[in-house]
């Protein structure tokens, strides 16, 4: 049995974990030849989070899901230098919006440059996403077109929150789908699509990318909390210190809601009040660690993760499919 790095997806057959990989490294090169410019500055600034690394998730879902098809197609490699772009692109508007100081590692572009240059280098990766999409045809671009207002009305209503009387883990799983569900579906969806693979496996690749994208970024919640940055390449309890109420807080708000406990209350006082102070974060993040609450955090993330392995029934049984299988438990149980 081999392994996929850097995302640790085990696989157990030599010939797709071959085609996979070769997929993941056109990938690669493309992302690389997409963020050049005439202007040296910009491809500093666009090629500063291709370099630094990051999981390759998406392509990763990509190239697994074009094996229903021909994976050698040659719409394949292109559709996964676009989903992965335009994640890109949101990781870079997305820290402005967390003032996130640390991605993939490195310092954010937001900390190296200032927000300006951070968000107009985003919409520079957007633009080079639309130029390879436009040679995909008229359906890819109106997918993406699709996903993408999906994951921007999932960002809005983040910032927003809840409007009075919605519940608010309701709302916060509308903002799962929109912000990561959306992305992830499209992955599922080219993959399969550029492969040429039949309509109801398309539609079940999409179905399945959509719930997994949702379990990822339950997991990345969880992981805001829980690990280090050693781990995650990003600064643990940004969401905390952002006032951005997570699933492992919204738990915490609805236990307090049914049982009223008072060191439960104590904690969500506490995660009430100011957490730019250094004390009060760190207080906040260690008591939330220790929390039930995180675990019911978990166990939601592991009930995504099995909705996203059931929608694969109807495939046939083949090695890209227990690829897709094992994907649902390197999700959940993923460090970084
Ligand atoms: C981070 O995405 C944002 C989320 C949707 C959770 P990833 O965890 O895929 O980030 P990289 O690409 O590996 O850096
Ligand atoms: C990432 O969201 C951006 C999108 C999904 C569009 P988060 O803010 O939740 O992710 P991290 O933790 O910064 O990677
Ligand atoms: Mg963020
Ligand atoms: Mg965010």
């Amino acid at each position: 049995m081999t392994v996929v790095e850097p995302f640790g997806l085990s696989v157990r057959d030599q010939a797709l974990e071959a085609d996979v990989q070769a997929g993941l490294a056109a990938a690669e090169e493309g992302l690389l030849e997409a963020t050049k410019s005439e202007v040296p500055f910009i491809t500093e600034a666009a090629q500063h989070l291709v370099r630094a690394g990051g999981k390759r998730f998406r392509p990763l879902l990509v190239m697994l899901a074009a094996q229903f098809g021909d994976p050698y197609a040659p719409g394949v490699v292109p559709s996964a230098v676009v989903v992965e772009l335009t994640h890109l692109a949101t990781l870079y508007h997305d820290d402005v919006m967390d003032e996130a100081d640390v991605r993939r590692g490195v310092p954010s572009a937001n900390v190296r440059w200032g927000n300006s240059l951070a968000v107009l280098t985003g919409d520079f990766l957007f633009s080079r996403a639309s130029h390879i999409l436009a040679d995909l045809g008229p359906e890819a671009v109106r997918i993406q077109a699709e996903a993408f207002e999906r994951l921007v009305t999932g960002q809005i209503l983040e910032t927003a929150g809840p409007r009075d009387g919605r519940d608010p883990i309701e709302h916060y799983m509308d903002v799962l789908s929109g912000k990561t569900g959306s992305l992830v579906a499209v992955a599922g969806r080219f993959g399969a699509m550029m492969s040429g693979a039949d309509e109801t496996v398309v539609d079940v690749l999409t179905q399945y990318g959509e719930r997994l994208g949702v379990a990822f970024q339950l997991a990345d919640d969880v992981l805001d909390i829980a690990s280090d940055s050693h781990e995650s390449g990003k600064t643990p309890g940004t969401d905390l210190r952002e006032g951005v109420a997570t699933l492992p807080v919204l738990r915490l708000r609805e236990r307090i809601r049914k049982l009223g406990l008072p060191e439960d209350v104590a904690l969500g006082e506490l995660l009430d009040s100011d957490l730019t102070d250094d004390a009060r974060h760190a207080e906040a993040l260690a008591r939330l660690r220790a929390h039930p609450a995180l675990e019911l955090a978990r166990q939601d993330t592991v009930r995504y993760a099995q909705e996203a392995r059931a929608v694969l029934a109807p495939l046939p049984e083949c090695d890209a499919k227990s690829a897709l299988v094992d994907l649902c438990d390197a999700v959940v149980h993923r460090a970084g």
